[in-house]
């Protein structure tokens, strides 16, 4: 009597657990908002209207984002070039694809995507993200994968395909929501607690040398007053972001040594010959190296451009003109100054965050 009695309670505990595990293998949608939270002075985001962000679609792009099925050979994700710790940039002057062949620009860092207002891309190409996060999958110089076929890899997993059920209510994968949940995911990569926000904040002070670094940042450049004169960057580098949405030429080549045409290529414009997004400078001390071919190493040679080296074309930015014959003046302590500034932009949390790290 006893033994069956046993028995009869192992049987309810094997079905409890089997129901149980029942229970969390079975994926059910999951529309729960994800909380983008961002500062006020950085001004509405532009989040997509069409593709809410939820707490099951940012996780799948997350996946995605890490993952190298994604890729020909499955060694490369999105990842392998936009690594947290250089400010989802890599170091590489140009990244290396699938096929050992190198690309032709330097990666783009990723955060505070939903204030790009003129496409992404140096030259602006993609409209939105979830056009954009197609693209280095299918490039032969890059992941070098056709979508059909990272559908039919993605299919073949439970765990993606129950995922695809969280985020989108359908275990069917297809290369529209591989988009869109990568372009959830990038969405939420934020960055906005650099030293230098502390400091607007008021919660740090800056050094003397970070302090006459970012009064030289933002002062105009004057040919005629030497002493009132500043290193001018924030014509360009403005707002909350340091950049402002255009394309611009700032003087690295002329006319005759121009290898990339950059935005041209889009508008099939000769005015925009050898322009190129005026990218951010945030966290710019860890996105080494510098300018859309990495040309730069160091943010020193980068203010040695600005002060000495821009060069004269025909689309290079009226901004930038004035400095050219003279070049900028700064000595050897600005120099050191305006680099210490640069350093303040850096944000350890982002670089750190959990929330993107695989
Ligand atoms: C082999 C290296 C490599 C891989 C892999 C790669 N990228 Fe990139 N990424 C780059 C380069 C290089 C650029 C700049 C290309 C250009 O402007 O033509 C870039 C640019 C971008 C940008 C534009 C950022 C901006 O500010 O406009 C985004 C977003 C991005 N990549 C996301 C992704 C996603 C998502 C994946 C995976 C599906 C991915 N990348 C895979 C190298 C890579
Ligand atoms: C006329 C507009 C303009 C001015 C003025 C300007 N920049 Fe730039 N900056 C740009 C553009 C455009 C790029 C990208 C160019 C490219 O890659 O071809 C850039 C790129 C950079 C980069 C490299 C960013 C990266 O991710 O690779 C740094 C750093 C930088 N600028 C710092 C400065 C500093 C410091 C000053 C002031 C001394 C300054 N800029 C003045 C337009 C400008």
């Amino acid at each position: 009597m006893n033994r069956i009695f046993n028995l009869f309670i192992i049987l309810i505990i094997i079905t409890v657990i089997a129901c149980e595990s029942e229970d969390v293998e079975v994926a059910v949608y999951d529309a729960t908002p994800y909380l983008f939270s961002f500062p006020e002075n950085f001004g509405d985001p532009e989040l997509p209207k069409d593709n809410n962000l939820t707490k099951e679609g940012v996780k799948l792009g997350k996946m995605l984002f890490f993952e190298k099925a994604l890729s020909k050979d499955g060694t490369q994700s999105c990842a392998s070039c936009h690594v947290q710790n250089d400010g989802f940039s890599d170091k590489n002057q140009f990244s290396k694809g699938v096929d050992g062949l190198f690309g032709k620009r330097q990666a783009m860092p990723i955060f505070n995507m939903a204030w790009h207002k003129s496409g992404f891309f140096w030259d602006g190409r993609a409209a939105t993200l979830r056009e954009q996060s197609l693209k280095p999958i299918q490039d032969p110089l890059e992941m070098h994968e056709t979508l059909e076929n990272v559908v039919s890899k993605l299919s073949t997993s439970k765990t993606y395909t129950d995922q695809f059920i969280r985020a989108f209510g359908t275990s069917e994968v297809s290369s529209t929501k591989v988009s869109l949940a990568l372009e959830q995911f990038m969405m939420t990569i934020v960055s906005f607690d650099s030293k230098y926000d502390q400091y607007l904040a008021g919660r740090v002070t800056l050094s003397e040398s970070e302090e006459r670094g970012r009064s030289l940042f933002f002062t105009e450049y004057n040919q005629f007053f030497p002493d009132l004169s500043g290193a001018d960057c924030a014509h360009c580098h403005s707002g909350p972001n340091f950049e402002n949405g255009e394309f611009m030429n700032n003087g690295l080549d002329k006319d005759s040594d121009f290898t990339d045409t950059g935005r041209e290529k889009v508008t099939n414009l000769v005015a925009d010959r050898g322009t190129f997004l005026i990218p951010s400078l945030r966290n710019i001390a860890n996105t080494a190296p510098y300018m859309h071919d990495g040309r730069f190493k160091t943010l020193e040679e980068v203010v040695e451009h600005y002060n000495s080296g821009v060069k004269m074309s025909s689309t290079v930015s009226p901004l930038i003109l004035p400095t050219i014959s003279k070049g900028l003046g700064l000595s050897a302590q600005d120099k050191i100054d305006l680099v210490n500034f640069l350093k303040t932009l850096s944000d350890q949390k982002f670089l750190t965050n959990p929330e993107y790290a695989q």
